[in-house]
């Protein structure tokens, strides 16, 4: 029987009828150097561009919305249109002027890491499937372990992101207290919101989940705490985990983690440590110091896509005791019996919600393997260095004000001249513009919070690619920007 022969337009596209999904080895490399030059240039042409793009929903409707083509097109032309038309059209967040939210700016060793593992399409969910990489993700968690100063007892997994590992950690914490009725957790009023979904997707109702008042930098109050509980306690709530903030979001604030490991001992409930965005801070020594007593939490989250330098997606989760993720997670399955391997060989699907990984590992393995753990803690303490200068900045500037200093990577400000006598709602409107200004008029992206009631301005800087000059830019633009609206009334 003659073979069918490719069909055009998908040049190099194996189209033979045993396989009409495979390609050629020499389109197979020209298509991944097409991809990785693309990529490149992007990356290299980042800090002139803005720090945002975006697109109203019908114009990109207009342009994507289509059946699925029953026949292929030429796969180079897939390619450019992904990386010039889809692609782009987002918010930048390694650019080095993406001070919003909490950026990420990933290592290239890590955004090989990630093709490769595709390419390898291990499934890392038992040691059966995977022993190599698996081994890696031990290696990896250890790593992160030895950071964090935790006991050798402990272990973990990584997870797509800081929401997905807490909700790990609060299924461990719920069952570590025996999955009592009326489970309740507590968090303080800065706490994520992926840490009140994570407590509402294991069950814990609304009225379980406690909001406790902060001190006035936004770190949780122990009194506070230590009085909700008390009175939860008597009227017959149980308590399953406290949780800490280890970098809170809109502030970098860190809670009294001694403390509250003291009372969370003494009290005997789950310490839960949302560390995602400022758990890496660890790998420095003055890191070290501002998260000391997270080493006595039961489980801790950190995430590195934000402050290690990696792609999305890299969660962590570690609990103290790596049984108590085994307890919670390890249910047998008739059709999984062959990958058993017995003590020793753990299947990382017996340590949290997912079957089916991929090999998040091997970007935080090659990215440190590649340049070194002295080159990650430089780059660790710029974010912090930075933050601290732009709150020397704020200090210094007549019209601005500081609303909260620099905690880890984040500073928060406002324009209000401490000569002018304005009120809130007026602040508010001013704030408001300065932000649009920046959003609209300058390549630096910044985002807002709201302290105490206060419209907040925002910068979190955690790019090992920022330099003083973009912190020192943008915030000269938001003071012109401030006078002119000052100048305005508005
Ligand atoms: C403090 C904090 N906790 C948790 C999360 C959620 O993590 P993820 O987005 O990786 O799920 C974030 C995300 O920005 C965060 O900043």
């Amino acid at each position: 029987m003659e073979q069918p022969t490719a069909i055009e337009p998908g040049a190099g596209v194996r189209s033979e009828v045993c396989d009409s999904l495979r390609m050629a080895p020499e389109i197979m490399l020209d298509l991944a150097r097409k991809a990785a030059e693309l990529i490149v240039e992007r990356i290299e042409q980042l800090p002139e561009e803005n720090a945002w793009e975006g697109e109203f929903r019908q114009e990109l409707i207009d342009q994507l919305a289509e059946a699925p083509p029953e026949e292929g097109r030429p796969p180079e032309e897939v390619i450019e249109q992904a990386a010039r038309d889809i692609l782009p059209v987002a918010a930048r967040n390694d650019h080095p002027r993406f001070f919003g939210f909490i950026p990420s700016s990933p290592t290239w060793p890590g955004v090989l890491a990630d093709f490769m593992a595709a390419g390898h399409q291990v499934n890392q969910c038992t040691w059966l499937t995977s022993s190599g990489p698996s081994q890696l993700e031990l290696v990896v968690i250890d790593w992160i372990r030895r950071w964090l100063g935790y006991p050798e007892s402990a272990g973990g997994l990584l997870t797509s992101g800081g929401s997905a590992a807490s909700l790990d950690a609060f299924v461990a914490a719920r069952e570590a207290a025996g999955d009592p009725d009326r489970a309740t957790v507590y968090m303080s009023d800065q706490s994520h919101s992926a840490q009140v979904r994570a407590a509402r997707i294991i069950g814990v109702r609304a009225e379980c989940i406690r909001k406790v008042a902060c001190d006035g930098r936004y770190r949780l109050d122990m009194e506070a705490l230590a009085r909700t509980v008390a009175v939860d306690r008597a009227s017959g709530f149980n308590p399953i985990a406290v949780c800490a903030n280890a970098g809170a979001g809109s502030t970098g604030a860190i809670d009294p983690l001694e403390e509250m490991a003291n009372y969370c001992e003494a009290e005997g409930i789950w310490l839960h440590v949302d560390a995602a965005y400022g758990g890496f801070a660890a790998v420095t020594e003055r890191g070290k110091e501002l998260l000391r007593g997270i080493e006595r939490a039961d489980s801790i989250v950190v995430d590195a896509h934000k402050w290690f330098f990696q792609p999305y997606e890299a969660g962590c989760l570690l609990v103290k005791d790596v049984e108590t993720l085994k307890n919670a997670f390890a249910i047998p399955h008739d059709m999984l019996q062959d990958t058993i391997w017995g003590a020793n060989h753990p299947n990382f699907s017996d340590r949290g919600l997912q079957l089916s990984r991929s090999v998040r590992a091997l970007k935080i393995w090659m990215s440190v393997q590649t340049f070194g753990m002295a080159a990650f803690r430089r780059a660790v303490s710029k974010g912090m260095e930075l933050a601290a200068r732009a709150e020397e900045y704020v200090r210094k500037n007549p019209i601005m004000e500081i609303l909260n200093p620099a905690s880890l990577g984040i500073v928060c400000f406002r324009i209000n001249p401490a000569s002018a006598d304005l009120d809130e709602e007026v602040l508010e409107e001013i704030n408001r513009n300065v932000l649009a200004r920046v959003f609209w008029e300058e390549r630096a992206f910044m985002s807002s919070t709201r302290l105490g009631g206060r419209f907040s301005l925002r910068l979190c800087i955690v790019n090992h690619a920022t330099t003083w000059d973009d912190v020192r830019e943008t915030l000269e633009a938001a003071g012109q920007f401030g006078e002119e609206a000052l100048s305005k009334g508005k």
